[in-house]
């Protein structure tokens, strides 16, 4: 008898459900976006019902469409938009307030006053992330500050925080399960990535009570199993991974030295640098790559803010588009050596730039710039900024052979070949692009046994396509240094 697993892969703008089999194969999705609310400048809330409810209406949808029933499924793997904080009421089950999303700013002020006394050390050393808004503990600390008596009642042990992960398995077991995963814990900020713990300084230094955390698992581990009404019988949940690490199993990068790069909202380069968690002096974090038995790996990250949300804001906001997919007709047309620039600083600019206050900017424009100019210069603003990450990888010693990419932009062959020209490194491409959602899946089908081994994971890889590349270095060259002068003008660091 097959046996099915169901991910849920709940990120920044939309929830999606995939149920595999166990060869990888997906054979049903649902999806649903959700609303943005951008109450402020820089201010970016979900409504944590709405993520709860899109999230099981698309468990149900994607069983439905895979033909499959709940009680046909070993387990549920989670994966999730990291760092994106909920606290709520222990009793009500309600959030306090909306959650606060990982690219909201509004903490910014208290970690530049954090900065200035001296603390990033501490931060740094303890839980291998740098002082920014991006993390959740300014995020915690903020409600905790704005909600009328949160703070008193969080000391009271009448709230719960998580991320979206602990969030959406608190609703799934009925309040049972209030737990999350090492991957989702090293985000906050509040975790010891070496003690594999939460740490009571950096607790003190955010001003964050211990009484809201959730207990810190495994990526593969027992969570609970959910309640047998949400999805027509009770399945046990037995995996959670952010989804960036997520996207690091499903490309199967297990070994030190394998790295792979995420393009969805955002974009995210991890490398996997085995036991030894290494520290950047480039600004790029340090992060749990997945822990399993107990065992924790690490890796190297570098994180950019706006990747995929730059086509939408093309399409969308400016209009110059209908569909993502004419961006590659544009930039065929235009070619490479396009003297337009897109820094798209939306939320403040990520690794290794770390400003919060940089906003975005079109540079180089002329009378004959057109449409195409602007749209390929997005399209290469998401090239250029992996370029950023790759360089200060490589700065701090590593070298990467190749890079597995994924997520929705990989489709587009031009942006592709251009990545792999700008990186002067091949760039692979998967056969199955889910790997966010296959990574979850996988992780829960280690703990009930539908997998044995990492090993056999890494033999389910297939590659698709290797772009090679084939730019001269002086075309590379300049085209980069345009990308560096333009990303100068923006910051303020
Ligand atoms: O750190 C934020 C990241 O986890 C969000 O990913 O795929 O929702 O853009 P995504």
């Amino acid at each position: 008898m097959t046996r099915y697993l169901l991910a849920i892969d709940q990120g920044t703008t939309s929830s999606r459900a995939i149920v595999f089999d166990e060869s990888g194969n997906n054979c049903g999705i649902a999806q649903q976006e959700f609303h943005q609310y951008f109450p402020n400048d820089g201010w970016v809330e979900h409504d944590a019902m709405e993520i709860w409810d899109s999230t099981l209406a698309v468990c149900r949808g994607a069983l439905d469409n895979a033909g499959v029933a709940a009680k046909e499924l070993a387990g549920i793997g989670i994966t999730n938009q990291r760092e994106t904080t909920v606290i709520w009421d222990r009793k009500t089950g309600k959030p306090i307030h909306h959650a606060i999303v990982w690219q909201d700013r509004r903490t910014a002020a208290v970690c530049a006053k954090l900065k200035a006394d001296g603390h990033e050390g501490t931060v740094v050393e303890r839980s291998g992330l740098l002082i920014d808004p991006y993390f959740s503990a300014t995020k915690i600390a903020w409600i905790l500050d704005h909600v009328e008596g949160a703070r008193a009642r969080a000391e009271a042990g009448e709230l719960a925080f998580g991320t979206v992960d602990s969030w959406l398995l608190w609703n799934l077991t009925g309040g049972k399960s209030h737990f999350t995963d090492a991957t989702n814990a090293s985000r906050t900020a509040l975790y010891n990535i070496h003690d594999q713990q939460w740490d009571e300084t950096l607790l003190a230094l955010f001003r964050v009570p211990g009484a809201l955390l959730p207990q810190v698992l495994d990526c593969a581990d027992n969570y609970g199993e959910t309640l047998g009404e949400l999805l027509g019988a009770p399945v046990p949940v037995a995996g959670i991974a952010g989804d960036q690490q997520a996207a690091l199993i499903g490309q199967a990068c297990f070994e030190p030295g394998m790295a792979k790069s995420t393009y969805g909202t955002g974009c995210f380069l991890i490398l996997n640098t085995g036991e030894q968690a290494v520290r950047s002096e480039n600004r790029l974090l340090t992060t749990m790559a997945y822990r399993l038995n107990g065992k924790p790996c690490y890796a190297i990250e570098g994180s950019i803010f706006i990747a995929g949300a730059a086509m939408q804001w093309l399409r969308d906001g400016l209009r110059l588009i209908e569909h993502a997919s004419e961006s590659s007709a544009h930039a065929e047309n235009v070619g490479v050596d396009n003297p337009v620039y897109l820094v798209p600083a939306f939320t403040g600019l990520g690794a290794p730039h770390w400003d919060p206050h940089a906003r975005g900017a079109i540079m180089g424009l002329t009378r004959d710039t057109g449409i195409g100019e602007i749209v390929t210069a997005g399209l290469q603003s998401v090239c250029y900024q992996t370029k950023d990450l790759v360089r200060a990888i490589q700065n701090d010693g590593a070298r990467l052979a190749s890079l597995r990419v994924d997520g929705g932009m990989v489709v587009n062959d031009w942006v592709m070949q251009f990545l792999a020209d700008i990186l002067n490194v091949a760039v692979d491409r998967p056969k199955v692009t889910e790997t966010t959602a296959l990574g979850a899946a996988y992780l829960a089908g280690l703990q009930t046994g539908v997998y044995e081994s990492l090993d056999q994971i890494a033999g389910l890889w297939e590659c698709e396509r290797e772009f090679e590349p084939a730019m001269k270095p002086a075309l590379r060259e300049s085209l980069y240094a345009g990308w560096l002068d333009a990303v100068e003008r923006v910051c303020n660091n």
